[in-house]
């Protein structure tokens, strides 16, 4: 079996307390917590890696103070609208998963953007979770099913009716020290590898990433089976 993750994902989480202990507004952790992710992605998918999933922007984060969202929001158009020429040089492919509704007419134009600017690219997908959650990911495919008038589905034909028809996780990563999967890809994490680490988002680098998988490929992935070479009786 493969031991390199095939899809590896992200719960970017730390970037408020990385500014906080700077005594630094939140949205610097924000800022920096972009550079931290755009130089990952392009180290993760020049690996064997061919989907990044990264959560920026959860259906919930909504609750934030106004002064957050707007600045968050802000960024998304301003990375997306700008950062489409680092991809395209990359050759990374970057996609969408979550709701359409409640974003702004104008993140959704700096999203259509750098998605269809990239959309040919072959290195491999990030998949950017932006106004996600799981619950509403499941309840809007089994919606479009109803819409379908679909009589029976596959575990193949419902993945297709996700936001994005992507591999299962391998290798997931939560950042920041919480222990928790917060409503994030849970139906694509259902067999994944899982890693929390202390380290604040924005501090979380290559030489970390190889730790984290050093110590993946050492675990015994069965799937519910039996690992038959290492048992010997
Ligand atoms: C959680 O950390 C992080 C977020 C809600 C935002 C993550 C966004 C980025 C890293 C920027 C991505 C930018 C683009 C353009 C994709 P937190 O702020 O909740 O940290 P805390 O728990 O320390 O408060």
């Amino acid at each position: 079996m493969k031991k390199t993750p095939n899809h590896v994902a992200i719960i970017l989480d730390g970037n408020g307390r990385w500014a906080e202990k700077r005594n630094k507004k939140r949205s610097f952790g924000h800022k920096e917590g972009f550079e931290t992710l755009k130089k990952l992605s392009q180290y993760i998918l020049n690996s064997e890696v061919s989907v990044l999933s990264v959560y920026a922007f959860s259906t919930e984060n909504f609750k934030r103070s106004e002064e957050e969202v707007s600045f968050l929001m802000n960024l998304f158009i301003e990375k997306f609208t700008k950062e489409f020429e680092y991809y395209q040089k990359e050759n990374i492919k970057v996609v969408f998963s979550g709701r359409e509704t409640n974003l702004s007419k104008d993140v959704l134009k700096a999203m259509n953007k750098i998605q269809s600017m990239t959309k040919n690219n072959t290195l491999g997908t990030l998949n950017i979770c932006l106004n996600y959650g799981s619950n509403y990911e499941i309840i809007d495919a089994c919606n479009n099913i109803i819409k379908d008038n679909v009589d029976e589905v596959t575990i193949e034909s419902f993945n297709k009716y996700l936001y994005q028809d992507l591999p299962m996780i391998d290798l997931l990563i939560r950042t920041g020290k919480e222990k928790r999967l917060s409503n994030f890809m849970l139906y694509q994490a259902a067999y994944a590898e899982i890693f929390f680490l202390d380290t604040l988002f924005p501090d979380f680098d290559s030489k970390e990433y190889e730790k984290v998988l050093e110590d993946y490929k050492k675990r015994d992935r069965r799937f519910g089976g039996i690992n038959y070479e290492k048992k010997n009786n």
